[in-house]
């Protein structure tokens, strides 16, 4: 059965009911159906979640599909977040200035398109980790798709600096004229890292150094954090980084990355049914299914 088939299929299955779902390819690993089934039913809203492997070849019939279908809502992962823009009919102004969309919510048949990672970041960060960002130093180290949708969100925090650091220095540099903001932006060389952590509030790591299996690596040493700094890591496997336990041992404040999973998750719940998320359970779940 094509993925078009499975869709029609599960609506006939679940008529009555709201119908929400994720697409990407691959999915299979994809923690978003529980996740977000649990919050339908902690919240009691009368809705349904699926995930669908969707390729690229796909992707534009499973819109036209589920525009058809009447699909509440949609989350959208690798690789069709820029490529589904077109198939919307209207996107979220910071969406835009991303390139990317990762939600879509159906308003009365109108196709909106939304960027909640970058958001879900910050509000992880602030509920978990620092409740206040304005006037804090920040380290990003990394310059990629992750990195730039976390600067972005960060950005309207008014930290008193942001310094991105990458491996590949133009791309931090291409990061930094990217952005339009008053908060002074630098790109920094790998080797003034040292310097730029001794001084941050809060690091963070958006590239895959330390993510399993290469569980040993770290991209930042514990040591060269001040006490009280937060270390912030947007790997959640595992759920807590080399790079995370050396900054605890050395009097950092540990941030792993499955709170920004939660978190994306609960904005676009949010902008679905108009309720506040009920993000203990949804991480109480991921977090189980992670561990087990
Ligand atoms: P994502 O969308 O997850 O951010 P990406 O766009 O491929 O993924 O970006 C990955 C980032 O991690 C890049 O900044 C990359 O550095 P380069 O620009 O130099 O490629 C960084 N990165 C990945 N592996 C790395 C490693 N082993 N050491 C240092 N940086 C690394």
């Amino acid at each position: 059965m094509d993925v078009i088939q499975q869709l029609t299929e599960w609506k006939k299955q679940h008529s009555g009911k709201e119908l929400y779902c994720v697409i990407g390819d691959p999915i299979k690993q994809s923690k978003s159906p529980l996740m977000l089934n649990e919050a339908f039913k902690a919240s009691s809203v009368d809705a349904i979640y699926a995930a669908f492997h969707v390729t690229p070849e796909q992707l534009s019939p499973f819109m036209e599909a589920a525009r058809e279908l009447g699909v509440a809502g949609m989350n959208v992962t690798i690789p069709h977040k820029l490529h589904v823009m077109d198939l919307i009919d209207e996107i979220h102004p910071d969406a835009r200035a991303l390139g990317a969309v990762n939600t879509v919510v159906n308003c009365k048949g109108k196709l909106i398109g939304y960027n909640t990672d970058g958001i879900g970041y910050v509000r992880s960060l602030k509920e978990e980790a620092i409740a206040n960002i304005k006037d804090k130093q920040v380290v990003v180290v990394g310059a990629g798709g992750a990195a730039r949708g976390i600067i972005y969100a960060l950005l309207k925090e008014k930290p008193s600096a942001v310094h991105i650091v990458n491996r590949t220095r133009e791309k931090a540099e291409e990061l930094v004229i990217s952005f339009e903001s008053s908060v002074p932006l630098y790109a920094a060389d790998q080797d003034q890292l040292q310097k730029l952590c001794e001084q941050a509030d809060i690091v963070i790591n958006t590239t895959s150094v330390g993510m399993f299996p290469h569980i040993d690596e770290t991209p930042v040493q514990g040591e060269w954090l001040k006490i009280g700094a937060v270390a912030s890591d947007l790997i959640y496997n595992p759920l807590k980084t080399r790079f995370l336990q050396d900054a605890e041992q050395y009097g950092g404040i540990a941030h792993g990355g499955l709170g920004m999973f939660i978190y994306q998750g609960a904005f676009a719940f949010e902008y679905w049914t108009g309720k506040q998320a009920p993000t203990k359970q949804m991480r109480e779940i991921v977090l189980n299914a992670l561990q087990s």
